[in-house]
């Protein structure tokens, strides 16, 4: 696992983003991206949507798959993943809305959401750059402790602390679905490059168990200890409760240049 100690949430916003278009760029026009909802990625889609504008990245022919989507939400519900990706990722970076999937929460075609979205991101060639948020829980995806480390894409019951976190995007949270459809935990492994990004000191705790910690389903992003080539991007805040932060921040400011090839 890279991990990137930024001083701020602006700088982990444009480390994320460069991250990623460096996947991007080497891919090809085609790429595969994996997005997901919520604050944390928010500064890397406007960092994106930027190199878009400017020419210097073009992903009009790009392909999205998003993490996850609540169950039940009636169709066109502002805070339905759906919607949400609309607004902060497909238009902003100019991507084809045909192009662009997210897992279906309809209640009436649930039983094999999971099934066609597994299929879909295959027939896709798979992702080849998963963005992640992480929850204060050490959630990735809807993925929430105890998940199977294995698990694909399925219906998940989110608990009591995720619906209290995602109250801010409703009225109340009561309007907070309680089930969610998530890629599973081995879905987001078999993405080919992960770029995680995580501020504030309200992660530190789920940050430190992820790079940390032992490999362990109560901390489902400690299953990224597992991948290849995962990089975690967070501010000094969420930074706080790391042992090894000084080595992390040594190990990024004096990276020999002929190791800065690959995420
Ligand atoms: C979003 C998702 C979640 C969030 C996590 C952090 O699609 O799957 O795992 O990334 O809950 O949310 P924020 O970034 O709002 O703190």
């Amino acid at each position: 696992m890279e991990v990137i100690i930024c001083h701020d949430p602006d700088c982990a916003g444009e480390v994320s983003a460069a991250k990623v278009a460096q996947v991007c760029k080497e891919a090809g026009p085609g790429v595969v991206l994996g997005v997901a909802t919520g604050s944390s990625p928010l500064k890397t889609y406007q960092n994106l949507a930027q190199m878009t504008r400017s020419g210097e990245l073009d992903l009009s022919q790009a392909t999205a798959f998003a993490l996850d989507e609540y169950v039940g939400l009636p169709a066109g519900h502002p805070e339905s993943y759906h919607e949400v990706i609309r607004r902060t990722v497909t238009e902003p970076l100019g991507l084809d809305p045909a192009r662009v999937h997210v897992p279906d929460g309809s209640l009436a075609h649930i039983a094999t959401a999971g099934d066609r979205y597994e299929a879909a991101i295959k027939a896709a060639g798979g992702i080849d750059v998963q963005i992640l948020g992480l929850g204060a829980n050490g959630h990735i995806g809807f993925n929430e402790p105890t998940s199977s480390l294995s698990s694909r894409t399925r219906v998940k019951m989110l608990t009591p602390g995720t619906r209290a976190d995602n109250a801010r995007f409703f009225a109340s949270v009561d309007e907070v679905p309680k089930h969610c459809i998530t890629q599973g935990l081995g879905t987001i492994l078999d993405a080919r490059h992960i770029v995680l990004v995580a501020t504030g000191t309200v992660k530190a705790r789920a940050v430190a168990a992820m790079i940390e910690g032992p490999l362990t389903a109560m901390c489902p992003g400690s299953v990224l200890q597992m991948h290849r080539f995962a990089t975690v991007i967070v501010d000094e805040a969420a930074a706080g409760g790391l042992a090894l932060g000084d080595y992390y921040r040594q190990a990024y400011s004096e990276m020999p240049a002929w190791l800065q090839v690959h995420v």
